[in-house]
């Protein structure tokens, strides 16, 4: 099958009769185009320099975001796999472990980020679901002995995107939590798709990650943004963030324009 290389191609291969427009492409929810509201909101958006903390519609979309998720305060960052490694960075020191599920996206899809850049390794867990439980991460976790790698971070994803969307019940999440901090560990959750998993359980977001220290969420994917994901948690993780996104490239300047799309979509 000749694969496909533009809209043209696209366009050339369809009958005369059904507009580009009709079609409805199923390839990813990353796919989705920002609604007429969204552009409205982008065009109208009062900026400032957000490297500054003078973006009003930057500062406005990560007061929301943390209330939603009932955290102290929240970042915005470019992208999912850029909240994920903010994350893990600051949860972490070089020659630590990360418990994370063999599918998921921060072992599999980030370019071995957290090793090339936070200096950590995967501690693998596997689970045909992806829904790890605590007993199978309580499992991995390393001896506190000097001579092995120390566990810092456990890290979940719900929807687990490569097990086709599965989700994590809320009192599995706080078993792992409760278990994670007696252990001396953290708790990130890839949330990419956080509210499909709230949708599905019918339950708020902000109870669903009540015991988790961190989340990231994607505005870009099912919210229907054109960019952007948030980081939520703490006062004292956001600080740390912060700086660890701009080490990263990640300091936006008018990023207002961007983030009033992401408040529509909230
Ligand atoms: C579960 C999950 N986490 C993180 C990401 C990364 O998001 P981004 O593409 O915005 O970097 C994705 C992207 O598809 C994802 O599916």
């Amino acid at each position: 099958m000749r694969s496909v290389e533009s809209r043209a191609d696209i366009e050339s291969e369809r009958p005369v009769s059904k507009p580009l427009d009709e079609i409805v492409d199923l390839r990813s929810d990353t796919v989705t185009r920002p609604t007429p509201e969204m552009r409205r909101a982008m065009a109208e958006a009062e900026v400032g320099d957000d490297v500054y903390l003078e973006d009003p519609t930057v500062n406005k979309l990560e007061r929301r975001a943390a209330e939603i998720f009932g955290k102290e305060a929240a970042l915005f960052v470019p992208s999912g796999c850029m909240g994920n490694l903010i994350s893990i960075k600051v949860w972490t020191r070089h020659g630590n472990e990360v418990i994370c599920e063999e599918r998921s996206h921060v072992n599999l899809y980030e370019l071995a980020s957290m090793s090339a850049i936070a200096g950590c390794m995967p501690r693998i867990a596997s689970s045909p679901d992806g829904i790890l439980s605590w007993k199978q991460i309580e499992a991995v976790i390393r001896p506190k002995i000097y001579y092995d790698s120390q566990t810092a971070l456990v890290c979940l994803e719900n929807t687990h995107n490569m097990a086709g969307g599965t989700l994590y019940p809320t009192s599995v999440v706080a078993e792992i939590c409760g278990g994670a901090h007696d252990a001396g560990l953290k708790v990130h959750l890839d949330g990419a798709r956080i509210f499909n998993a709230a949708a599905a359980l019918g339950e708020s977001v902000d109870k669903m990650t009540r015991q988790v220290d961190s989340v990231m969420f994607c505005l870009s994917k099912g919210l229907g943004a054109p960019v952007g994901s948030l980081i939520v948690g703490s006062a004292p993780f956001i600080e740390k963030a912060r700086v660890y996104r701009k080490m990263f490239g990640g300091g936006m300047r008018q990023a207002g324009v961007i983030a009033a799309a992401g408040l529509v979509a909230l």
